[in-house]
């Protein structure tokens, strides 16, 4: 648990840490309490912080809204928000992963925001499914031909379904319309380029979309990560020349393993760690790495000043409870022998980053 400066507990799930000018903002889901009739989410709220340690409210930067056409009506799901500052326009972008009111998860679709200060407001730009038209870089010619509804069934029907997914079943279904966006991601390099990093294909593949110098649309550009890998909540960061992807499995708000991809270009070829960075047990809830301590990643924060000093963020989900009721887990990131080591620990501060 996670409290701000009020002494409330923090309503920013599926979350990232954003640094700019002195200041840290964590963003994410600021939910509803469960009350009948509530929808589940208002919007995306904001903390900052100068320390990392205490957390002052700024609100809801992005909220839901009553008009019923809107993309963002109440009722609609919004997740896993992510805000990065783009240089060259001075503006705050934001991406999250959207679905449509009373559709359950089967919009599937990335919406974009803008705002000229950290603590908003951010303005809807829109919604959209990425890189329709558009094959990803690794994708053979043979299979370059778009599926049906009918075709892609066929393809994934009876013992075929994962080498269907994995060659690309639900990619050349979702050609013409874009691709989904579900659990996703902001990455920025060293050079300032940024991509969106979407679970897609029903969950069972990574997406990377590079976007365009603005951070506002896609370049065309895109790759499959570990196709029917079923992986999700994807968090990024780079060290050494090296790009390091935390991604879960696919279990609903239930916690699972940890899996580690690592890569020497964002373009790939990423390749799965064959081991859990995750070690230890969390003594709260007796959950070690197979069950990520009880959390699922949703971002890794970069400490500034700090060189190789990054923080793995994950949440703890209470769907039984009730979402705005879940928890927080952070702990720093180590690497032992070029191998990523995130160490449970109950208690530590920013000193650990200094040995
Ligand atoms: C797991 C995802 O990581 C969460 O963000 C959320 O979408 C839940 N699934 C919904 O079941």
């Amino acid at each position: 648990m996670r409290y701000d400066t009020e002494g409330v507990h923090i309503n920013a799930h599926g979350g990232c840490v954003l640094y700019h000018n002195g200041t840290y903002y964590w963003y994410g889901e600021y939910r509803n309490p469960k009350k009948e009739g509530t929808p589940g989410t208002q919007g995306v709220g904001c903390y900052s912080s100068t320390d990392l340690y205490n957390w002052k409210k700024e609100g809801v930067v992005l909220s839901v809204v009553d008009d019923p056409n809107s993309d963002i009506t109440a009722g609609c799901k919004i997740e896993r928000p992510k805000v990065i500052y783009n240089e060259k326009t001075g503006k705050f972008v934001m991406w999250f992963h959207l679905e449509f009111k009373g559709r359950g998860y089967g919009t599937a679709r990335a919406a974009l925001a803008v705002a000229d200060n950290p603590q908003g407001p951010f303005q809807l730009l829109h919604s959209l499914r990425p890189n329709a038209g558009r094959w990803p870089m690794n994708f053979p010619d043979s299979r370059k031909t778009a599926l049906t509804s009918e075709q892609m069934k066929r393809e994934i029907a009876g013992n075929n379904t994962w080498p269907a997914i994995r060659d690309g079943a639900y990619t050349r279904y979702n050609f013409e319309d874009g691709q989904m966006v579900r659990d996703m991601t902001l990455f920025v390099d060293e050079n300032g380029k940024a991509y969106l990093v979407a679970s897609a294909e029903e969950n069972y593949t990574i997406h990377i979309h590079e976007l365009t110098d603005d951070y506002l649309d896609l370049t065309g550009k895109w790759i499959r990560v570990e196709p029917s890998g079923h992986n999700e909540a994807p968090a990024l960061m780079k060290r050494n020349g090296k790009y390091y992807m935390l991604v879960s499995g696919c279990t609903g708000w239930e916690p699972n393993d940890a899996r580690l991809l690592v890569a020497d270009s964002i373009w790939g070829p990423w390749k799965k760690a064959a081991y859990n960075p995750c070690v230890g047990t969390n003594p709260f809830n007796n959950m070690g790495p197979d069950k990520t301590f009880g959390g699922q990643s949703t971002y890794i924060l970069s400490v500034h000043g700090k060189p190789n000093a990054y923080i793995a963020m994950f949440d703890v989900w209470r769907p039984k409870v009730q979402l705005i009721e879940s928890g927080y887990i952070w702990l720093p990131i180590a690497f032992e022998n070029d191998k990523m080591v995130i160490r449970w620990r109950s208690q530590w501060d920013l000193g650990v980053f200094n040995n």
